[in-house]
């Protein structure tokens, strides 16, 4: 087994020594969306500087433990908080929780955040079920020598969300009343916002959605084999001829909103995954 190797299965290893269940679902919880953890029934928590080989913590990414348990009926393993890119870590530490659940059992990853919205048709709080990607991040998690054991040296992306996941996200959304959109996210790596130009080049290389997580751990799970399903929560307008300057706590405040919409949405997309 190769370097990497060796780490995901002591990491996953450790992980089943203190939660024995094999999980169905992986779920990446964004700035602000970390309330979907708390619903998670007979929660095992375990802090990520306790998993051996896990990034350490940077000031910004304190509070960070894995959430085992289940929720809707399904085994899942979610992360509370995750590694950004922008707080100076590989994009192969970024992405090496989404080794280790693979490694676990995974079958599904979830993945959310926050995210600018560039469409003049969203408004703050509304979900967005991702649907494609652009990775404007000039990096790579699969960049170096591959291992052939954990995925092939040029994985296909002209699929990387699962249609069928989106489409049950979709009917699941328009059912509970969720206003929602389907869009292409690009990622840049923070951790400015952008400038007014930037906005407009993004929205005219047909993003509608910009953050700065989520496309390195999706390139990973693709290459792992899994599949993928996104959600961003639009947490700032950002329309370059009327762009007002952001605020983090205004940010939250609109992510708390749009968490509680994912936290009935993604329970009955659980539910109904059959
Ligand atoms: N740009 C980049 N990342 C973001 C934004 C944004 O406007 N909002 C939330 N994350």
């Amino acid at each position: 087994m190769q370097g990497l190797a060796v780490k995901i299965q002591e990491a996953a290893e450790f992980i089943q020594s203190r939660w024995a269940t094999k999980p169905r679902v992986g779920l990446i919880l964004g700035t602000g969306l970390g309330g979907l953890a708390a619903q998670i029934g007979q929660s095992v928590k375990i802090p990520y500087g306790e998993i051996p080989h896990m990034p350490e913590s940077t000031v910004e990414s304190h509070a960070g433990q894995l959430v085992c348990g289940i929720l809707a009926g399904q085994p899942i393993i979610a992360m509370e908080g995750r590694f950004h890119y922008y707080e100076g870590y590989t994009m192969q530490q970024v992405t090496f929780p989404v080794r280790v659940m693979k490694a676990l059992g995974i079958e599904i990853l979830v993945v959310t955040n926050a995210a600018g919205g560039m469409n003049h048709q969203y408004q703050l709080a509304d979900v967005c079920i991702i649907e494609d990607h652009i990775n404007l991040m000039g990096d790579n998690p699969l960049r170096g020598k591959n291992d052939d054991t954990l995925g092939p040296r040029f994985p296909d992306m002209c699929q990387p969300y699962d249609a069928g996941l989106m489409e049950l996200a979709r009917t699941t959304a328009l059912e509970l009343g969720i206003p929602h959109h389907q869009a292409v996210f690009s990622a840049v790596t923070g951790p400015n916002l952008e400038t007014r130009a930037e906005y407009r080049f993004l929205r005219g290389m047909g993003a509608d959605l910009v953050g700065m997580s989520t496309v390195p751990e999706v390139l990973v799970a693709v290459h792992a084999g899994l599949k993928v399903l996104g959600f961003s929560i639009v947490t700032d307008i950002c329309l370059p001829d009327a762009l007002e300057p952001v605020e983090l706590p205004k940010i939250l405040a609109v992510a708390a909103k749009g968490g509680e919409r994912l936290s009935r949405l993604i329970p009955k997309i659980l539910e109904r995954l059959g």
